[in-house]
């Protein structure tokens, strides 16, 4: 196993410890939340009893080929604990997240969970976001509306291509990949996103995170927020 891949693995592991018997559990999407939901799964084969819910089809996928129980979003009203992974994480654990796609959904799990813990790599902490782009979930009739809204906010956004077709996320809609530099301003940013109709969910997560569990080697550093 590569250094990076066992990072993801010991954070994974060190946050697993979180989860209690009967936790309503959000399970995350990516190459490090796989290592969470491999955890959780063996948990689960050593008699622990959770109801998880899935972030992207692929994690339901997953997640349901491991042994576990899932719950619909649509029927769940508090999550206890969320184990997910961020493409960056600044020191007031603010994110960039959907570097797969699946932000939308990550984040209204994120939003109804009272524990919002993120994994990662030592790679992914930085001073500031924005090196990594902000991934925008948009309705692609709205695509050029968006585009020219982006401009205005001294943005410049590029529609993610997969085989060299448009990406479309697990509900249908494109994502712009949107470069705003770096981001002195993450909150303001995040608000002035929220502003623009036909923009579903963008990737920056503003005091959505609890704790981030961060792999350094073998070992493991936690920042809680305060
Ligand atoms: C999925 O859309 C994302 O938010 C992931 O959580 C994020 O991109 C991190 O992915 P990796 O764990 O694969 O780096």
């Amino acid at each position: 196993m590569d250094i990076k891949d066992l990072e993801k693995k010991v954070a994974a592991l060190e946050a697993v410890k979180y989860i209690k018997n009967n936790d309503i559990v959000g399970l995350g999407t990516g190459s490090t939340a796989f290592f969470a939901i491999e955890a959780v799964a063996e948990l689960v084969k050593n008699g622990l009893k959770i109801k998880a819910v899935p972030t992207s089809e692929h994690t339901a996928t997953l997640a349901t080929s491991l042994g576990i129980e899932l719950l619909d979003m649509k029927d769940v009203h508090t999550i206890d604990i969320t184990i997910d992974g961020a493409d960056e994480f600044d020191s007031s654990l603010n994110l960039i997240k959907g570097g797969g796609g699946a932000h939308f959904r990550e984040k209204i799990i994120a939003s109804l969970t009272k524990k919002e813990i993120i994994i990662a790599d030592s790679g992914k902490q930085v001073e500031m976001l924005g090196k990594f782009k902000v991934p925008l979930e948009v309705v692609p009739m709205a695509l050029n509306y968006v585009m020219q809204e982006l401009r205005k906010l001294n943005g410049m956004g590029a529609v993610r291509l997969k085989n060299g077709i448009p990406f479309i996320t697990d509900n249908g809609n494109y994502i712009v990949d949107g470069d705003f530099g770096l981001i002195s301003h993450p909150a303001l940013l995040s608000e002035n996103l929220n502003q623009v109709d036909g923009i579903l969910a963008h990737g920056l997560f503003v005091n959505l995170t609890a704790i981030v569990i961060m792999g350094k080697g073998k070992e493991t550093v936690t920042y809680v927020r305060h």
